[in-house]
């Protein structure tokens, strides 16, 4: 279950028996390699202390809207906008009504309203209160509102009953939330992802670059694993550690990655260029350290090739997808791009601030022919998984047209 590696996922419990049934649930997300951070509503906290929470997190667990103390250290809007996925487990016949009728009233409900990811809730109560028309219109008020509903299954109830009512086991919520985050629309395609920063030498200790980290091409590798897809990565030198079951090809200059890059692109379906590769190189190479000695230094620059453009213009050009780092003029800059260089989408992103280069976050627009798509200001890990789906459907919808 390797889709859970690095997930961050919100566990939201409430009050019942069940709730105990949680800290199990939550170690075994922790096993698989999720980021779990737990929120806790009044009645919850009556079952299970905060504490266990906490110490099987090890992170604090949220309980109050406001709580001054916690708001600080990370809001209400950012723990939504953080999870990949909200799990509320085991989710009560009341917190069910609530989230169903919009309320507000407390941190978890809110976080809900808030949420851009998906919610997944796995009820827990008596067979009779699940069974309960009211319960029943609010479980469908939900599936309409695209929540999933995971159980809950029939047994031996906590209060002498038997029946539908009991929380799916936790193995089996595991199970299912990590199939989520396995989508397939990618089957079967070959993709190439350039990533990271290159590097052009001065001289043997010096060397033009930027800030590019690797992390948004690092994420999109993941999300087009995710997706099915066979990635092969070429990276400039970055220090995060390397998509699991990608190809890797380290490079340093933008020279070295255009070879690289043209070597194996004809085998590719679907390239996504995210490296901030310089535009210029040295024009020679000073083969010993520049010794300090006159006031202005000037250093001669020659054009780099331009990757992508290049493999937009190939006979047989895989579907090409650009990325456009800009500090102004975003939308226009981006549409010249898209045009100039004949690529079939392009990912705008506004640079500067907490986002972009070097930052756990990052805020796309993306332009392709006739569409547009805002994706607001995420993780990188979460703006990955919706550019692949964007990518998936420009890319099947060109392929269907193709063979018509
Ligand atoms: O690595 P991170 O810290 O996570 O930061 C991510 C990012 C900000 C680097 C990334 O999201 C991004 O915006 N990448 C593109 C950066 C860039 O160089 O943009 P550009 O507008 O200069 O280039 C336009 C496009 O042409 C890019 O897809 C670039 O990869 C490509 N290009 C540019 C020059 C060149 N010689 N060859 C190219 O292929």
């Amino acid at each position: 279950m390797y889709q859970l590696k690095d997930k961050r996922i919100l566990l939201g419990v409430t009050g019942g028996i069940a709730a105990y049934k949680a800290a199990v649930l939550l170690r075994l997300l922790r096993q698989q390699g999720a980021d779990v951070r737990v929120v806790m509503t009044k009645n919850a906290t009556e079952f299970v202390t905060p504490l266990t929470f906490q110490a099987l997190s090890n992170k604090p667990v949220h309980t109050d809207l406001l709580d001054v103390e916690a708001e600080t250290a990370m809001g209400h809007i950012e723990l939504a906008r953080w999870a990949d996925l909200i799990l509320i487990a085991p989710a009560s016949a009341n917190f069910i009504a609530r989230y169903a009728n919009g309320f507000a009233e407390d941190l978890l409900s809110t976080l809900c309203l808030a949420a851009d990811s998906d919610v997944v809730i796995a009820p827990a109560m008596n067979q009779k209160m699940w069974l309960h028309e009211a319960t029943q219109a609010n479980i469908d008020k939900l599936k309409d509102r695209s929540v999933i509903i995971l159980g809950p299954v029939e047994g031996d109830q906590a209060c002498g009953e038997i029946g539908p009512g009991r929380l799916l086991e936790p193995e089996g919520l595991v199970a299912e939330v990590s199939r989520l985050f396995q989508t397939d629309v990618l089957a079967g395609s070959r993709i190439m992802i350039t990533a990271g920063p290159t590097r052009e030498l001065i001289d043997p200790v010096r060397f033009i670059s930027n800030r590019s980290s690797g992390r948004m091409g690092y994420a999109i590798a993941n999300a087009a694993i995710e997706a099915g897809a066979d990635v092969t990565v070429i990276s400039g030198p970055v220090s995060i550690s390397s998509p699991d079951r990608a190809g890797i090809k380290t490079v340093v200059s933008a020279n070295e990655m255009h070879k690289e890059v043209m070597k194996s692109i004809n085998n590719i379906d679907i390239f996504i260029a995210t490296a901030a590769v310089a535009d210029y190189r040295l024009t020679n190479i000073s083969e010993q350290k520049i010794k300090k000695s006159s006031d202005i230094l000037e250093l001669s620059l020659t054009k780099n090739p331009d990757i992508l453009a290049e493999v937009a213009a190939l006979n047989n050009a895989p579907f090409t997808v650009g990325f456009a780092a800009e500090t102004e003029n975003l939308e226009e800059n981006a549409q010249e791009k898209l045009k100039l260089k004949n690529l079939d989408m392009i990912a705008a992103n506004r640079v500067g601030g907490d986002i972009g280069f070097d930052s756990d976050n990052n805020a796309l627009t993306i332009f392709w022919k006739n569409g547009r798509q805002e994706l607001q200001k995420a993780s990188k890990e979460k703006l990955a998984r919706k550019l692949i789906h964007l990518v998936a459907d420009r890319y099947n919808e060109k392929n269907t047209n193709q063979t018509h």
